[in-house]
């Protein structure tokens, strides 16, 4: 069990490194104007998206399913944790969204916007869900 629970650590941090940094990434494609910058932007995202921050969520996701369901862990915490992994998962698929906008010059929000997004969601999910898993608190 503490080998799928060291991977389901380890694929969570890589996660959540995306889940960080696409957001900032979009800041400096929003202020981009040179038209070599924003193409580059567009690789650098897309390549991050599907080439780290998705299987990096799957396999997260599996391990801690396979934690859950294999070794049969319960509790309120589990539940709170589940609920707001869910949240984390709304977060990855809108940021996909906006991937997609910005992709197709479709873009309707300023750099502003996106700072708040690097930080205001997934922060407080982050420490909520460590201090669940860790502490147990119910
Ligand atoms: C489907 C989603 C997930 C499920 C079912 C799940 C389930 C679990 C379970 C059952 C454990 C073992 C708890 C223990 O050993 O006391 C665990 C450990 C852990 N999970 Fe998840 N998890 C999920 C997603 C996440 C996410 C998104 C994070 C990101 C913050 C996360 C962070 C952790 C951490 C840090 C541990 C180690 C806790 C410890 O060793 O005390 N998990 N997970």
């Amino acid at each position: 069990m503490l080998w799928i629970k060291s991977f389901h650590i380890i694929f969570m941090v890589a996660w959540f490194a995306g889940l960080f940094y696409l957001p900032r990434l979009f800041v400096y494609h929003a202020m981009a104007e040179d038209r070599v910058s924003i193409e580059r932007f567009k690789i650098m995202e897309r390549k991050l998206f599907f080439g780290i921050m998705t299987p990096c969520m799957l396999i997260t996701l599996a391990l801690g399913t396979w934690l859950w369901l294999g070794y049969g862990f319960s509790g309120g915490w589990l539940h709170a944790k589940l609920a707001l992994v869910v949240v984390l998962i709304a977060q990855h698929f809108y940021l996909g969204k906006l991937m997609v906008d910005f992709k197709h010059d479709r873009n309707k929000h300023g750099h502003v916007f996106y700072r708040w997004l690097n930080e205001i969601p997934t922060l407080p999910v982050l420490v909520a869900i460590i201090v669940l898993v860790v502490v147990k608190p119910f």
